[in-house]
Protein backbone atom coordinates (compact mmCIF):
# COMPACT_ATOMS: atom_id res chain seq x y z
CA UNK A 1 0.00 0.00 0.00
CA UNK A 2 0.94 3.66 -0.50
CA UNK A 3 2.47 5.20 2.84
CA UNK A 4 -0.25 7.68 3.86
CA UNK A 5 2.66 9.49 5.68
CA UNK A 6 6.74 10.00 6.24
CA UNK A 7 9.01 10.89 8.67
CA UNK A 8 12.69 11.09 8.37
CA UNK A 9 15.64 10.25 10.25
CA UNK A 10 19.28 9.48 9.99
CA UNK A 11 19.03 6.06 10.95
CA UNK A 12 15.83 4.15 11.71
CA UNK A 13 16.32 0.93 13.87
CA UNK A 14 13.89 -1.87 13.76
CA UNK A 15 13.00 -3.20 16.95
CA UNK A 16 13.49 -2.43 20.39
CA UNK A 17 15.63 -5.42 22.72
CA UNK A 18 19.06 -5.37 23.62
CA UNK A 19 19.95 -5.21 20.14
CA UNK A 20 17.80 -2.12 18.97
CA UNK A 21 18.03 0.17 21.94
CA UNK A 22 21.96 -0.38 21.83
CA UNK A 23 22.37 0.47 18.53
CA UNK A 24 20.40 3.58 18.80
CA UNK A 25 22.05 4.66 21.94
CA UNK A 26 25.58 3.95 21.20
CA UNK A 27 25.09 5.57 17.75
CA UNK A 28 23.42 9.01 19.15
CA UNK A 29 26.36 9.14 21.66
CA UNK A 30 29.04 8.98 18.54
CA UNK A 31 26.98 11.07 16.67
CA UNK A 32 25.91 13.78 18.59
CA UNK A 33 23.27 15.71 16.56
CA UNK A 34 21.91 12.88 14.39
CA UNK A 35 18.20 11.64 14.59
CA UNK A 36 17.47 7.89 15.42
CA UNK A 37 14.34 6.87 15.02
CA UNK A 38 13.48 3.48 16.80
CA UNK A 39 10.38 1.76 15.48
CA UNK A 40 8.58 -1.29 17.24
CA UNK A 41 5.75 -3.04 17.02
CA UNK A 42 4.55 -3.22 20.07
CA UNK A 43 5.32 -1.09 23.07
CA UNK A 44 9.29 -0.89 23.91
CA UNK A 45 9.58 -3.62 26.60
CA UNK A 46 7.32 -6.48 24.57
CA UNK A 47 10.18 -8.44 22.36
CA UNK A 48 12.40 -11.19 23.83
CA UNK A 49 14.69 -10.02 25.64
CA UNK A 50 12.88 -9.25 29.02
CA UNK A 51 12.21 -12.86 29.28
CA UNK A 52 15.98 -13.85 29.71
CA UNK A 53 16.11 -15.47 32.23
CA UNK A 54 19.93 -16.81 32.71
CA UNK A 55 22.03 -14.15 31.69
CA UNK A 56 24.77 -12.73 29.77
CA UNK A 57 27.90 -14.48 29.20
CA UNK A 58 31.36 -12.72 29.83
CA UNK A 59 34.49 -13.41 31.00
CA UNK A 60 35.30 -11.44 34.14
CA UNK A 61 36.71 -13.64 36.29
CA UNK A 62 40.40 -13.98 36.03
CA UNK A 63 40.88 -17.54 36.29
CA UNK A 64 38.64 -17.53 32.77
CA UNK A 65 39.80 -16.47 29.53
CA UNK A 66 38.42 -15.01 26.19
CA UNK A 67 39.62 -18.39 24.88
CA UNK A 68 38.17 -20.69 27.14
CA UNK A 69 34.94 -18.56 26.01
CA UNK A 70 35.41 -18.90 22.37
CA UNK A 71 36.35 -22.73 22.90
CA UNK A 72 33.38 -23.30 24.42
CA UNK A 73 31.24 -21.45 21.82
CA UNK A 74 33.09 -23.55 19.26
CA UNK A 75 32.48 -26.89 20.41
CA UNK A 76 28.52 -25.96 20.64
CA UNK A 77 28.49 -24.44 16.92
CA UNK A 78 29.96 -27.61 15.89
CA UNK A 79 32.23 -26.54 13.53
CA UNK A 80 30.17 -24.12 11.68
CA UNK A 81 31.43 -20.64 13.65
CA UNK A 82 33.17 -17.95 12.08
CA UNK A 83 35.48 -17.87 14.49
CA UNK A 84 36.86 -14.43 13.77
CA UNK A 85 33.14 -13.10 14.90
CA UNK A 86 33.50 -15.57 18.33
CA UNK A 87 36.70 -13.81 18.85
CA UNK A 88 35.15 -10.15 18.54
CA UNK A 89 32.45 -11.49 20.94
CA UNK A 90 34.72 -12.72 23.53
CA UNK A 91 37.26 -10.68 23.59
CA UNK A 92 34.76 -7.20 23.41
CA UNK A 93 31.90 -8.98 25.18
CA UNK A 94 33.10 -7.66 28.91
CA UNK A 95 33.75 -4.25 27.91
CA UNK A 96 30.43 -4.30 26.15
CA UNK A 97 29.18 -5.83 29.35
CA UNK A 98 30.34 -2.83 31.62
CA UNK A 99 28.98 -0.23 28.93
CA UNK A 100 25.71 -1.33 29.63
CA UNK A 101 25.83 -1.48 33.13
CA UNK A 102 26.92 2.60 32.81
CA UNK A 103 23.70 2.93 31.24
CA UNK A 104 22.22 1.66 34.37
CA UNK A 105 21.73 -2.19 33.83
CA UNK A 106 22.42 -3.82 37.55
CA UNK A 107 23.55 -7.22 38.02
CA UNK A 108 23.76 -9.28 41.55
CA UNK A 109 26.54 -8.91 43.69
CA UNK A 110 27.84 -11.41 46.35
CA UNK A 111 28.65 -9.43 49.79
CA UNK A 112 31.66 -7.88 48.89
CA UNK A 113 30.53 -6.18 45.96
CA UNK A 114 31.91 -8.27 43.39
CA UNK A 115 29.77 -9.40 40.47
CA UNK A 116 28.06 -13.52 40.65
CA UNK A 117 29.17 -15.44 38.18
CA UNK A 118 27.10 -18.48 37.33
CA UNK A 119 27.12 -21.68 35.21
CA UNK A 120 25.12 -22.87 32.70
CA UNK A 121 25.41 -25.48 29.44
CA UNK A 122 28.40 -25.70 27.66
CA UNK A 123 30.08 -23.57 29.34
CA UNK A 124 33.18 -24.74 31.40
CA UNK A 125 33.35 -21.81 33.63
CA UNK A 126 31.08 -19.68 36.06
CA UNK A 127 30.53 -16.37 33.31
CA UNK A 128 26.99 -15.78 33.46
CA UNK A 129 26.03 -12.87 35.02
CA UNK A 130 22.39 -12.29 36.15
CA UNK A 131 20.01 -9.57 37.85
CA UNK A 132 17.14 -10.14 40.05
CA UNK A 133 18.43 -14.08 40.17
CA UNK A 134 16.32 -15.15 37.02
CA UNK A 135 15.15 -12.37 35.60
CA UNK A 136 18.40 -10.51 34.26
CA UNK A 137 16.56 -9.68 30.70
CA UNK A 138 13.99 -7.58 32.48
CA UNK A 139 16.34 -5.37 34.07
CA UNK A 140 18.50 -5.11 30.98
CA UNK A 141 15.12 -4.34 28.95
CA UNK A 142 14.58 -1.88 31.77
CA UNK A 143 17.68 0.18 32.11
CA UNK A 144 17.70 0.04 28.01
CA UNK A 145 14.52 1.66 28.09
CA UNK A 146 15.16 4.74 30.34
CA UNK A 147 18.36 5.20 28.62
CA UNK A 148 16.75 5.72 25.50
CA UNK A 149 13.88 7.91 27.35
CA UNK A 150 16.35 10.03 28.56
CA UNK A 151 17.83 10.57 25.00
CA UNK A 152 14.76 11.84 23.50
CA UNK A 153 15.31 14.60 20.97
CA UNK A 154 14.86 18.20 21.64
CA UNK A 155 13.80 21.14 19.46
CA UNK A 156 17.04 22.10 18.70
CA UNK A 157 18.98 18.59 19.04
CA UNK A 158 19.06 15.21 17.40
CA UNK A 159 18.86 12.40 19.96
CA UNK A 160 16.52 8.93 19.47
CA UNK A 161 12.85 9.16 18.79
CA UNK A 162 10.26 5.91 19.57
CA UNK A 163 7.32 5.10 17.35
CA UNK A 164 5.57 1.96 19.33
CA UNK A 165 2.96 -0.21 17.74
CA UNK A 166 4.49 0.12 14.23
CA UNK A 167 4.77 -2.83 12.25
CA UNK A 168 7.53 -2.66 9.34
CA UNK A 169 6.71 -3.89 6.44
CA UNK A 170 9.17 -3.37 3.33
CA UNK A 171 12.70 -2.04 2.98
CA UNK A 172 12.69 0.92 0.45
CA UNK A 173 15.49 1.04 -1.78
CA UNK A 174 17.08 3.71 -4.09
CA UNK A 175 17.89 3.40 -7.64
CA UNK A 176 21.63 1.70 -6.94
CA UNK A 177 19.79 -1.27 -4.72
CA UNK A 178 20.72 0.57 -1.73
CA UNK A 179 18.18 0.40 1.46
CA UNK A 180 16.78 3.99 2.62
CA UNK A 181 13.78 3.70 4.90
CA UNK A 182 11.22 1.16 5.04
CA UNK A 183 7.41 1.31 4.87
CA UNK A 184 5.22 0.28 8.54
CA UNK A 185 2.16 0.10 9.78
CA UNK A 186 1.13 1.98 12.41
CA UNK A 187 -1.68 1.91 15.09
CA UNK A 188 -3.09 4.22 17.97
CA UNK A 189 -0.12 6.52 17.12
CA UNK A 190 -2.22 9.86 15.89
CA UNK A 191 -1.00 11.70 12.84
CA UNK A 192 0.92 8.76 12.24
CA UNK A 193 -1.96 5.95 11.85
CA UNK A 194 -1.93 3.40 8.92
CA UNK A 195 1.01 2.76 6.67
CA UNK A 196 3.43 5.12 6.22
CA UNK A 197 7.78 5.33 5.41
CA UNK A 198 10.24 6.06 7.27
CA UNK A 199 13.06 7.75 4.96
CA UNK A 200 16.64 7.37 6.31
CA UNK A 201 20.36 7.17 5.35
CA UNK A 202 20.38 3.24 6.99
CA UNK A 203 18.10 0.91 8.26
CA UNK A 204 19.28 -1.45 11.36
CA UNK A 205 16.98 -4.73 11.29
CA UNK A 206 16.38 -5.68 15.35
CA UNK A 207 13.68 -7.25 15.48
CA UNK A 208 14.19 -10.80 17.29
CA UNK A 209 13.30 -14.28 16.74
CA UNK A 210 10.48 -16.41 14.72
CA UNK A 211 9.90 -18.42 17.56
CA UNK A 212 6.33 -18.43 17.18
CA UNK A 213 6.78 -20.16 13.81
CA UNK A 214 5.60 -23.04 16.15
CA UNK A 215 3.10 -24.00 18.14
CA UNK A 216 5.36 -24.12 21.40
CA UNK A 217 7.58 -21.76 22.34
CA UNK A 218 9.33 -19.44 24.54
CA UNK A 219 9.16 -16.63 22.53
CA UNK A 220 6.58 -14.02 23.02
CA UNK A 221 3.72 -13.71 20.48
CA UNK A 222 5.38 -10.75 18.77
CA UNK A 223 8.25 -13.19 17.53
CA UNK A 224 7.46 -13.90 13.70
CA UNK A 225 10.24 -13.45 12.34
CA UNK A 226 9.25 -9.96 10.39
CA UNK A 227 13.04 -9.09 10.14
CA UNK A 228 13.85 -11.98 8.36
CA UNK A 229 11.29 -12.05 5.78
CA UNK A 230 12.03 -8.22 5.41
CA UNK A 231 15.12 -9.21 4.48
CA UNK A 232 13.97 -12.32 1.88
CA UNK A 233 11.67 -9.90 0.09
CA UNK A 234 14.62 -7.41 -0.04
CA UNK A 235 16.99 -10.31 -1.39
CA UNK A 236 18.98 -10.36 1.26
CA UNK A 237 21.20 -13.19 1.89
CA UNK A 238 19.49 -15.43 4.89
CA UNK A 239 21.69 -17.96 6.24
CA UNK A 240 21.52 -21.18 8.86
CA UNK A 241 18.12 -20.96 9.09
CA UNK A 242 17.86 -24.78 10.28
CA UNK A 243 19.25 -24.28 13.35
CA UNK A 244 16.30 -23.61 15.62
CA UNK A 245 17.47 -24.25 18.88
CA UNK A 246 14.93 -26.32 21.45
CA UNK A 247 15.56 -25.06 24.75
CA UNK A 248 15.65 -28.64 26.85
CA UNK A 249 13.62 -27.43 29.58
CA UNK A 250 10.54 -25.38 28.99
CA UNK A 251 7.56 -25.76 31.39
CA UNK A 252 5.67 -28.86 30.07
CA UNK A 253 2.01 -27.51 30.49
CA UNK A 254 0.10 -30.01 28.56
CA UNK A 255 0.13 -31.82 25.27
CA UNK A 256 -2.17 -29.25 23.72
CA UNK A 257 -0.35 -26.15 24.67
CA UNK A 258 0.26 -23.44 22.61
CA UNK A 259 2.08 -20.52 22.26
CA UNK A 260 4.18 -18.74 24.57
CA UNK A 261 5.49 -21.30 27.27
CA UNK A 262 7.18 -20.44 30.34
CA UNK A 263 11.32 -21.19 30.40
CA UNK A 264 12.72 -23.19 33.23
CA UNK A 265 16.98 -21.65 32.86
CA UNK A 266 19.71 -23.50 32.24
CA UNK A 267 20.91 -21.32 35.53
CA UNK A 268 18.75 -24.20 37.68
CA UNK A 269 20.69 -27.10 36.19
CA UNK A 270 23.62 -24.77 36.43
CA UNK A 271 22.78 -24.83 40.16
CA UNK A 272 22.28 -28.41 40.32
CA UNK A 273 19.42 -29.48 39.22
CA UNK A 274 19.32 -32.80 37.78
CA UNK A 275 17.18 -34.50 34.91
CA UNK A 276 15.27 -37.97 36.07
CA UNK A 277 13.28 -39.68 33.45
CA UNK A 278 9.27 -41.11 34.43
CA UNK A 279 10.63 -43.90 36.38
CA UNK A 280 12.94 -41.34 38.67
CA UNK A 281 16.27 -41.84 37.05
CA UNK A 282 19.12 -39.20 36.57
CA UNK A 283 19.75 -39.97 32.17
CA UNK A 284 22.31 -37.29 30.98
CA UNK A 285 25.35 -38.95 33.05
CA UNK A 286 26.09 -41.35 30.56
CA UNK A 287 25.47 -39.25 27.80
CA UNK A 288 27.90 -36.36 28.10
CA UNK A 289 30.92 -35.33 30.54
CA UNK A 290 28.66 -32.64 31.61
CA UNK A 291 25.87 -34.38 31.82
CA UNK A 292 22.99 -31.97 32.52
CA UNK A 293 25.26 -28.95 31.63
CA UNK A 294 26.14 -30.43 27.90
CA UNK A 295 25.70 -28.16 25.01
CA UNK A 296 21.78 -27.37 24.41
CA UNK A 297 21.31 -29.57 21.82
CA UNK A 298 22.50 -32.85 22.99
CA UNK A 299 20.57 -31.95 26.06
CA UNK A 300 17.48 -31.73 24.28
CA UNK A 301 18.00 -34.60 22.08
CA UNK A 302 18.61 -36.05 25.13
CA UNK A 303 15.51 -35.78 26.72
CA UNK A 304 13.43 -36.34 23.36
CA UNK A 305 15.27 -39.82 23.06
CA UNK A 306 14.33 -40.52 26.39
CA UNK A 307 10.69 -39.14 25.88
CA UNK A 308 10.10 -41.44 22.68
CA UNK A 309 11.86 -44.51 24.59
CA UNK A 310 9.11 -43.97 27.72
CA UNK A 311 6.53 -42.79 25.98
CA UNK A 312 6.04 -40.19 28.60
CA UNK A 313 5.37 -36.73 27.42
CA UNK A 314 7.85 -35.27 29.50
CA UNK A 315 11.04 -35.80 31.74
CA UNK A 316 11.22 -34.04 35.30
CA UNK A 317 13.68 -31.90 36.38
CA UNK A 318 14.60 -32.31 40.17
CA UNK A 319 16.11 -28.98 42.29
CA UNK A 320 13.88 -29.96 45.85
CA UNK A 321 17.27 -30.00 47.38
CA UNK A 322 17.69 -26.03 46.79
CA UNK A 323 14.84 -26.00 49.39
CA UNK A 324 12.67 -22.82 49.75
CA UNK A 325 15.27 -20.23 50.51
CA UNK A 326 17.19 -20.93 48.01
CA UNK A 327 14.05 -21.30 45.39
CA UNK A 328 12.66 -17.81 46.95
CA UNK A 329 15.52 -15.59 46.50
CA UNK A 330 18.07 -17.11 43.81
CA UNK A 331 15.42 -18.30 41.06
CA UNK A 332 12.17 -15.89 42.51
CA UNK A 333 10.76 -15.79 38.99
CA UNK A 334 10.44 -19.47 38.07
CA UNK A 335 9.66 -20.33 41.60
CA UNK A 336 6.70 -17.94 41.19
CA UNK A 337 5.61 -19.26 37.49
CA UNK A 338 6.22 -22.70 38.72
CA UNK A 339 3.47 -22.17 41.71
CA UNK A 340 1.17 -20.20 39.34
CA UNK A 341 0.79 -23.64 37.53
CA UNK A 342 0.21 -25.80 40.62
CA UNK A 343 3.77 -26.87 41.05
CA UNK A 344 6.30 -26.61 44.16
CA UNK A 345 10.07 -27.16 42.92
CA UNK A 346 10.80 -27.66 47.11
CA UNK A 347 8.19 -30.23 46.75
CA UNK A 348 8.49 -32.05 43.94
CA UNK A 349 10.48 -31.79 40.48
CA UNK A 350 9.29 -29.79 37.64
CA UNK A 351 8.09 -31.37 34.53
CA UNK A 352 9.76 -30.17 31.28
CA UNK A 353 10.24 -30.73 27.76
CA UNK A 354 12.00 -28.78 25.20
CA UNK A 355 10.65 -26.09 22.96
CA UNK A 356 11.54 -23.57 20.35
CA UNK A 357 13.44 -21.18 22.10
CA UNK A 358 16.33 -19.41 19.51
CA UNK A 359 17.23 -18.84 16.01
CA UNK A 360 20.53 -19.62 15.77
CA UNK A 361 20.68 -18.10 12.28
CA UNK A 362 19.01 -15.31 10.33
CA UNK A 363 19.80 -12.28 8.12
CA UNK A 364 23.72 -13.00 7.04
CA UNK A 365 26.18 -10.40 7.88
CA UNK A 366 29.79 -9.47 8.26
CA UNK A 367 31.48 -8.63 11.33
CA UNK A 368 30.83 -4.97 11.12
CA UNK A 369 26.81 -5.89 11.02
CA UNK A 370 26.41 -5.26 7.06
CA UNK A 371 23.93 -7.76 5.19
CA UNK A 372 24.19 -8.11 1.70
CA UNK A 373 22.04 -5.20 0.72
CA UNK A 374 24.02 -2.02 0.89
CA UNK A 375 22.70 0.10 3.80
CA UNK A 376 20.46 -2.57 5.52
CA UNK A 377 21.93 -3.74 8.64
CA UNK A 378 20.96 -6.68 11.23
CA UNK A 379 21.57 -7.21 14.37
CA UNK A 380 20.60 -9.59 17.77
CA UNK A 381 18.39 -12.97 17.09
CA UNK A 382 17.64 -11.71 13.70
CA UNK A 383 21.16 -11.87 12.51
CA UNK A 384 23.38 -14.44 11.04
CA UNK A 385 26.85 -13.25 12.58
CA UNK A 386 28.63 -16.36 12.48
CA UNK A 387 28.94 -16.42 16.34
CA UNK A 388 26.62 -19.45 17.05
CA UNK A 389 27.34 -21.73 14.06
CA UNK A 390 24.97 -24.97 14.72
CA UNK A 391 23.84 -24.15 18.20
CA UNK A 392 24.16 -20.76 20.24
CA UNK A 393 25.97 -21.52 23.36
CA UNK A 394 23.87 -20.63 26.52
CA UNK A 395 23.65 -16.79 27.17
CA UNK A 396 25.80 -15.95 24.04
CA UNK A 397 22.65 -14.39 22.69
CA UNK A 398 22.42 -10.66 25.14
CA UNK A 399 26.02 -10.57 24.50
CA UNK A 400 25.91 -10.83 20.61
CA UNK A 401 23.47 -7.97 20.92
CA UNK A 402 25.15 -5.80 22.80
CA UNK A 403 28.97 -6.03 21.00
CA UNK A 404 27.58 -6.69 17.36
CA UNK A 405 25.01 -3.41 18.51
CA UNK A 406 28.01 -1.21 19.21
CA UNK A 407 29.94 -2.43 16.28
CA UNK A 408 26.77 -1.07 14.19
CA UNK A 409 26.48 2.23 15.73
CA UNK A 410 30.58 2.66 15.34
CA UNK A 411 29.93 2.15 11.19
CA UNK A 412 27.34 4.06 11.11
CA UNK A 413 29.34 6.79 12.94
CA UNK A 414 32.16 6.51 10.28
CA UNK A 415 29.94 6.42 7.22
CA UNK A 416 27.35 8.87 8.32
CA UNK A 417 24.87 7.80 5.44
CA UNK A 418 22.87 9.92 3.58
CA UNK A 419 19.54 8.93 2.55
CA UNK A 420 18.29 8.22 -1.19
CA UNK A 421 15.42 8.72 -3.12
CA UNK A 422 13.55 5.25 -2.99
CA UNK A 423 11.92 3.43 -6.50
CA UNK A 424 9.85 1.02 -6.19
CA UNK A 425 11.25 -2.93 -6.45
CA UNK A 426 7.79 -4.51 -8.06
CA UNK A 427 8.43 -6.79 -5.04
CA UNK A 428 5.40 -7.00 -2.71
CA UNK A 429 3.55 -9.78 -0.28
CA UNK A 430 0.55 -11.79 -1.41
CA UNK A 431 -0.98 -11.45 2.23
CA UNK A 432 -1.82 -14.23 3.71
CA UNK A 433 -5.07 -15.26 5.78
CA UNK A 434 -4.35 -14.93 9.71
CA UNK A 435 -6.46 -17.63 10.17
CA UNK A 436 -3.86 -19.84 8.65
CA UNK A 437 -1.37 -19.05 11.49
CA UNK A 438 -2.90 -22.13 13.67
CA UNK A 439 -1.93 -24.12 10.76
CA UNK A 440 1.50 -23.60 9.50
CA UNK A 441 2.24 -23.95 13.46
CA UNK A 442 0.89 -27.10 14.10
CA UNK A 443 2.89 -28.06 11.04
CA UNK A 444 5.97 -26.62 11.75
CA UNK A 445 5.90 -27.97 15.06
CA UNK A 446 4.82 -31.65 13.86
CA UNK A 447 7.11 -31.89 10.96
CA UNK A 448 9.79 -29.70 11.25
CA UNK A 449 10.72 -29.22 14.96
CA UNK A 450 13.00 -31.29 17.07
CA UNK A 451 13.13 -33.88 15.18
CA UNK A 452 13.25 -33.99 11.35
CA UNK A 453 13.55 -36.01 8.02
CA UNK A 454 12.85 -35.93 4.64
CA UNK A 455 9.39 -37.73 4.47
CA UNK A 456 8.34 -35.15 7.32
CA UNK A 457 10.01 -32.07 6.08
CA UNK A 458 8.47 -32.72 2.19
CA UNK A 459 4.70 -32.77 4.42
CA UNK A 460 4.99 -29.73 5.78
CA UNK A 461 6.07 -27.98 2.62
CA UNK A 462 2.73 -29.16 0.91
CA UNK A 463 1.25 -28.03 4.03
CA UNK A 464 2.63 -24.66 3.36
CA UNK A 465 1.86 -24.21 -0.08
CA UNK A 466 -1.81 -25.45 0.60
CA UNK A 467 -2.03 -22.78 3.75
CA UNK A 468 -0.86 -19.57 0.90
CA UNK A 469 -4.24 -20.18 -0.33
CA UNK A 470 -6.95 -17.96 0.67
CA UNK A 471 -10.58 -18.29 -0.20
CA UNK A 472 -11.24 -14.49 0.14
CA UNK A 473 -9.10 -10.97 -0.02
CA UNK A 474 -7.36 -10.28 2.72
CA UNK A 475 -7.01 -7.33 4.60
CA UNK A 476 -4.19 -6.04 5.05
CA UNK A 477 -3.74 -5.50 9.64
CA UNK A 478 -1.13 -6.94 11.53
CA UNK A 479 -2.36 -10.67 11.87
CA UNK A 480 -2.72 -10.90 8.02
CA UNK A 481 1.09 -9.60 7.62
CA UNK A 482 2.20 -11.43 10.53
CA UNK A 483 1.32 -14.61 9.02
CA UNK A 484 2.44 -13.92 5.79
CA UNK A 485 5.92 -13.66 7.65
CA UNK A 486 5.73 -16.75 9.38
CA UNK A 487 4.80 -18.76 6.05
CA UNK A 488 7.86 -16.62 4.65
CA UNK A 489 10.17 -17.60 7.10
CA UNK A 490 8.62 -21.53 7.51
CA UNK A 491 9.17 -22.25 3.90
CA UNK A 492 12.71 -20.61 3.84
CA UNK A 493 13.54 -22.67 7.04
CA UNK A 494 11.77 -26.57 5.70
CA UNK A 495 13.65 -25.83 2.38
CA UNK A 496 16.89 -25.43 4.71
CA UNK A 497 16.34 -28.33 6.70
CA UNK A 498 15.30 -30.27 3.70
CA UNK A 499 18.51 -29.87 2.13
CA UNK A 500 21.15 -30.20 4.75
CA UNK A 501 21.08 -34.09 4.60
CA UNK A 502 22.51 -34.72 8.29
CA UNK A 503 22.39 -34.26 11.43
CA UNK A 504 24.67 -31.26 13.38
CA UNK A 505 23.63 -29.04 16.28
CA UNK A 506 20.47 -27.90 16.69
CA UNK A 507 19.18 -29.73 13.63
CA UNK A 508 18.43 -33.70 14.34
CA UNK A 509 17.46 -35.68 10.80
CA UNK A 510 16.34 -39.16 12.13
CA UNK A 511 16.91 -40.09 8.37
CA UNK A 512 20.76 -39.13 8.29
CA UNK A 513 21.38 -39.04 12.07
CA UNK A 514 25.09 -38.82 11.65
CA UNK A 515 27.33 -35.48 11.04
CA UNK A 516 29.01 -35.76 7.89
CA UNK A 517 31.94 -33.32 8.21
CA UNK A 518 32.84 -34.22 4.30
CA UNK A 519 29.80 -33.12 2.92
CA UNK A 520 28.34 -30.67 4.78
CA UNK A 521 30.90 -28.12 7.10
CA UNK A 522 29.77 -25.17 4.77
CA UNK A 523 26.47 -22.78 5.43
CA UNK A 524 23.12 -23.06 3.03
CA UNK A 525 22.03 -19.10 2.09
CA UNK A 526 18.93 -18.69 1.13
CA UNK A 527 17.60 -15.75 -1.68
CA UNK A 528 14.39 -14.88 -2.12
CA UNK A 529 14.48 -14.53 -6.34
CA UNK A 530 11.55 -13.68 -8.94
CA UNK A 531 11.12 -17.71 -9.11
CA UNK A 532 10.48 -17.84 -5.01
CA UNK A 533 13.61 -19.15 -2.53
C1 LIG B 1 18.19 -19.80 29.98
O1 LIG B 1 18.15 -19.07 30.96
O2 LIG B 1 18.23 -21.02 30.03
C2 LIG B 1 18.17 -19.18 28.63
C3 LIG B 1 19.50 -18.61 28.37
C4 LIG B 1 19.73 -18.55 26.90
O3 LIG B 1 18.84 -18.84 26.10
O4 LIG B 1 20.86 -18.23 26.53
Amino acid sequence: PAPGWTVHADVVVVGSGIAGLTVALHYAELAPGARVLVVTKDVLSAGSTRWAQGGIAAVLDPADSPDEHLGDTLVAGVGLCDPRAVQTLVTEGPDALRRLMRHGARFDRDPGGRLQLTREGGHHRDRIVHAGGDATGAEVQRALIEAVRAAAPGPERGGIEVIEHALVLDLLKDASGAACGVTLHVMGEGARDGVGAVRAGAVVLATGGMGQVYSATTNPLVSTGDGVALALRAGAVVRDLEFVQFHPTVLWLGEDATGQQPLISEAVRGEGAVLLDDAGERFMTGVHELAELAPRDVVAKAIMRRMLETGAPHVHLDARHFGEEKWRTRFPTIHAICLEHGIDPVREPIPVAPAAHYASGGVRTDLRGRTSVPGLYACGEVACTGVHGANRLASNSLLEGLVFAERIAADLAAVRPAPGEPVDDGRAAGLVDPRARARVQGRMSAGAGVLRGAASLSEVARGLLDARWTPVAVEPCTESWETTNLLTVATALVAAAGAREETRGSHWREDHPERDDAGWLGHLDVILGEEGL
